[in-house]
């Protein structure tokens, strides 16, 4: 691996061998790389995770804050890049509000970098976790039917999800009012979450993401909640997901989430392994 920009330019093989990597009990360690973590938004997982994981591989990692940096004397985006690179950056992990910005600074550094959200393009590796996740729950992800529930349009966890799910031989369902599933072509869409249900081996709630929406937002009921009657409805055998963060009570219920068919906080402990693996893939040849 050299960048993960997207998912959509990840071959398979690549997406099999991190996940493969992730699997594994040790990680190989590699002292002296230098992990630089530069969120322009907020996060809690995703940042947090790659911390870890870039610890766990015996890396030093450090954080460029946006708020506290030379950036508020006017100072670039690309000269900050270029900076970090000049204090022995190995890799960066870039977090931006704007689609594009981590190719961005990818065409002008000789380091790596990953895209951790890119405003509502893609998320690459929080679909390579939700990918070792489902994995991890059924053993396989080949044939399994996933509907990914509410705000696709404007989630870059949905668009790099229905990606990975079509690389790896799985159906993916969006389901959703119509206003919600306008982005890109691709996988089957639906306007009705009850008659989905029955037939899900994953559903996947997503936040309404009302900070990337250009007005204001009316949620026009709750046809679309994954609620504790609605849950019901699902196979005995499906489970629940949600990239986080979650809106307890907006798009899903409390009970739900805490269920025992909910894999969200499985989600959240495996994007420490995959991320390692990712940082291990990139790292390693350096
Ligand atoms: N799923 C996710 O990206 O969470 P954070 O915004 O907390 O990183």
């Amino acid at each position: 691996l050299t960048n993960l920009l997207s998912i959509e330019s990840m071959p398979l093989e690549n997406i099999q061998r991190v996940l493969d990597v992730a699997r594994q009990t040790g990680f190989e360690k590699l002292p002296g790389r230098v992990v630089v973590n530069l969120f322009y938004e907020a996060s809690t997982r995703t940042r947090l995770s790659f911390e870890l994981a870039a610890r766990r591989l015996g890396a030093d990692v450090i954080t460029f804050d946006p708020e506290t940096s030379s950036e508020k004397k006017g100072e670039s985006m690309k000269d900050t890049a270029l900076t970090l690179q000049a204090l022995g950056a190995d890799v960066l992990v870039i977090r931006h509000s704007e689609s594009g910005v981590p190719k961005f600074m990818s065409d002008f550094v000789n380091c790596s970098v990953v895209n951790a959200g890119d405003g509502t393009h893609e998320h690459p590796t929080q679909a390579l976790l939700d990918l070792y996740t489902i994995r991890q729950r059924f053993g396989q992800i080949a044939g399994l039917r996933v509907g990914i529930v509410g705000d696709v349009k404007h989630s870059r966890v949905a668009h790099s999800l229905y990606l990975a799910l079509a690389k790896m031989g799985a159906e993916t369902v969006l389901i959703g009012p119509r206003r919600f599933l306008t982005s890109r072509p691709g996988p089957y869409v639906s306007y009705s979450l009850d008659t989905e249900l029955a037939s899900l081996d994953v559903c996947y709630v997503l936040r309404t993401q009302k900070e990337r929406h250009q007005h204001a937002f009316d949620p026009g009921g709750v046809a679309y909640k994954l609620t504790t009657r609605r849950a019901t409805m699902l196979p005995d055998h499906a489970i629940v997901m949600h990239p986080g963060p979650m809106n307890r009570g907006e798009e899903i219920d409390s009970e739900v989430a805490d269920s025992p068919r909910s894999a969200i906080l499985d989600q959240v402990t495996n994007g420490v392994a995959v991320r390692a693996a990712v940082l291990q893939e990139m790292m390693r040849g350096r």
